[in-house]
């Protein structure tokens, strides 16, 4: 397989009172052409940052280190204009709130307009047609081109936007969270949509999640995020059948209707470190139930345990 994108000892630091929040810190893996990679972890471990990482779309002040290879381009180092050349047209990303980064003033036509617009040079007849041509593939009529975004129901507004960021055929898209605020039947719709799209486009996605349900129906392989750091990757089904890293478990053990009765999992207690504090030695260790002395003064490697697993925990050294 092909990788389209590598990330390699990636780095991002907000500017904050007290220094520099470290919200992505030395983070590797890669993103094979044509796969579904599912990024999962609790509330503030970094995934929107890394995701917006992949776009530079930071506030101003932020630090961004390591190696970003996407088709060969280490986005770190592109200047400004290659940059905007790049987003919504090479990688494009679907935001974590659809009610929010859709504009509320403006018709969907609008926005489909300007997105297509800032890449293409085309009349409004012609960049109306490729609207309309998407949301036909998202299962929007083109008459909702004509609709303000509050017209919508949840679900469709959240398919005009998995429409947006396809219009102009990226080879990458990022979908934060794209079915968090969506009912349970509508969510596996959006799912659908995804699984389908990837086959159609032969589109490659970052699927950003706190849900391990969703990374279970459609990701080939899943990323778990602690704190800043990856802890684990695996492939899906090796993951939800053998979770190796100790938050994993606790992860999984929160999800209902799994059946994992031969490990041993426990729910999760407390909540991440302080990131512009983080515990010396693993950041998981505070709420760790598996530690070691270790754990609690050297921060552990990242461990190959096979060629397409990796695990950040002492339990697999050696
Ligand atoms: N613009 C910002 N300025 C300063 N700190 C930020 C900024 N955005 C995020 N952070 C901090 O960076 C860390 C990671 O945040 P991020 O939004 O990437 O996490 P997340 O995994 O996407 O969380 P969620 O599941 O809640 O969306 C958090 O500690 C957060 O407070
Ligand atoms: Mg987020």
């Amino acid at each position: 397989m092909e990788a389209l994108l590598e990330v390699r000892r990636l780095k991002v630091g907000y500017n904050v009172e007290g220094g520099t929040l470290w919200a992505v810190d030395d983070v590797s893996f890669s993103v094979d052409k044509g796969e579904i990679v599912g990024i999962v972890g609790e509330s503030g471990c970094g995934k929107t940052t890394l995701g917006l990482s992949f776009l530079r779309l930071l506030p101003p002040g932020s630090k961004l280190e390591g190696e970003l290879l996407f088709d060969g381009r280490d986005i770190v180092k592109l200047s400004e204009e290659e940059i905007r050349a790049l987003r919504g047209k090479e990688i494009a990303m679907v935001f974590q709130d659809p009610m929010t980064s859709l504009n509320p003033v403006l018709k969907i036509k609008e926005h489909f307009l300007e997105t297509i617009r800032t890449h293409l040079a085309l009349s409004e007849e012609e960049a109306l047609k490729m609207a309309s041509e998407v949301l036909g593939s998202v299962g929007i009529p083109p008459q909702k081109l004509e609709a303000y975004p509050f017209e919508l129901s949840g679900g469709q507004r959240q398919r005009v936007m998995i429409a947006l960021a396809l219009v102009l055929k990226p080879k990458l898209i990022v979908a934060d969270e794209p079915t968090t605020s969506l009912d349970v039947v509508v969510q596996a719709g959006v799912l659908d949509l995804i699984r389908r799209l990837r086959e159609e486009f032969g589109l490659t996605i970052v699927l950003i999640t706190h849900d391990l349900g969703v990374v279970a129906q459609v990701a080939d392989r899943v990323m778990v995020m602690y704190a800043g750091k990856v802890v684990e990757i695996a492939f899906t089904e090796e993951f939800f059948s053998a979770p190796l890293h100790p938050y994993s478990k606790a992860l999984l053990f929160s999800v209902p209707n799994l059946d994992l009765e031969d490990f041993d999992l426990h729910s999760l207690e407390g909540s991440p470190p302080d990131l512009l504090n983080p515990p010396k030695g693993c950041r998981f260790y505070p709420r760790c139930f598996e530690a070691m002395d270790i754990c609690s003064f050297k921060e552990p490697e990242v461990f190959r345990i096979s060629k397409s697993r990796f695990v950040r925990c002492w339990k697999y050294y050696g």
